[in-house]
């Protein structure tokens, strides 16, 4: 089982050369993390874990394999990373956003939460006003230099999973972003990933992606995802 030494990734490379090894960090193993996880790995990315207790992480990287380790906690899921994903819950993003700050800078930072909690009996509640987005919050709470894109949230877990490698049309991946190349490494990770990319727009776009937006929970297929996205 992989569990976790820092460093015991060959060729970590957080650069885009298209002959290097890949690593992105996902921090949150959990229903959505751990799926994009597995689709990740899949198409050759490697990954280092981390999650609140480990254990889910721990797990997580016993079934992917040698792609996959955890990471000490989260600060150190981010060495030798050229992404990380926040596969968290909105409610804990602010907090784990402070603890991972300064490793962030220069680095791509994929956000899947949609603005949602559960309540003592279980209901799922907004924790936004209408209208207001996540991705508008996150972006406020990032540090200088981190380059935010809003993506891997659109859809729930199973639907991304099944959706994956659709062939003979690939399935779209809509994300949202203000920064060019945040634009360009998310696609690579969108494309990695089994979708094809398709930005809806910048950040003020996300609340399109999110749950209650029109282009939440969709399986399109690219041509379709262009339609949609000039038809708001
Ligand atoms: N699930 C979906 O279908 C889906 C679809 C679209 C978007 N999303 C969004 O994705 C986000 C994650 O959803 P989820 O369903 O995957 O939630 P989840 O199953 O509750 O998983 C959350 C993960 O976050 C980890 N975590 C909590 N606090 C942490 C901390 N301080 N440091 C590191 N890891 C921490 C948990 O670790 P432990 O396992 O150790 O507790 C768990 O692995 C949410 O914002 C949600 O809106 C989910």
């Amino acid at each position: 089982m992989n569990t976790g030494i820092t460093g015991d990734v060959p060729h970590i490379d957080g650069g885009e050369s298209p002959r290097s090894v890949m690593t992105t960090a996902i921090i949150g193993t959990g229903g959505l993390g751990s799926v994009i996880a597995r689709l990740l790995a899949s198409g050759g990315e490697t990954l280092r874990l981390s999650s609140a207790d480990k254990e889910s992480a721990q797990t997580l990287a016993a079934e992917i394999g040698r792609a996959a380790v955890v990471a000490v906690d989260n600060r150190d899921a981010l060495q030798g990373a050229g992404a990380v994903v926040l596969a968290l819950r909105f409610t804990v993003l602010k907090r784990v956003l402070d603890e991972i700050a300064g490793p962030l800078t220069g680095k791509l930072v994929v956000v899947p939460s949609n603005p949602l909690t559960t309540d003592a009996q279980g209901n799922v509640l907004r924790v936004l006003p209408e209208g207001q987005s996540s991705g508008e919050i996150v972006a406020g709470w990032l540090p200088a230099g981190a380059r935010l894109a809003m993506a891997f949230g659109t859809m729930s877990a199973g639907l991304l999973e099944s959706s994956s490698n659709r062939s003979p049309e690939p399935a779209v991946l809509f994300y949202a972003s203000d920064d060019d190349r945040a634009g360009e490494q998310v696609e690579r990770l969108i494309r990695t990933a089994g979708f094809e990319p398709v930005k809806a727009g910048g950040i003020e776009q996300s609340g399109r992606l999110e749950v209650g937006g029109d282009l939440h929970d969709l399986v399109v297929s690219p041509a379709e995802a262009r339609s949609l996205i000039g038809g708001a």
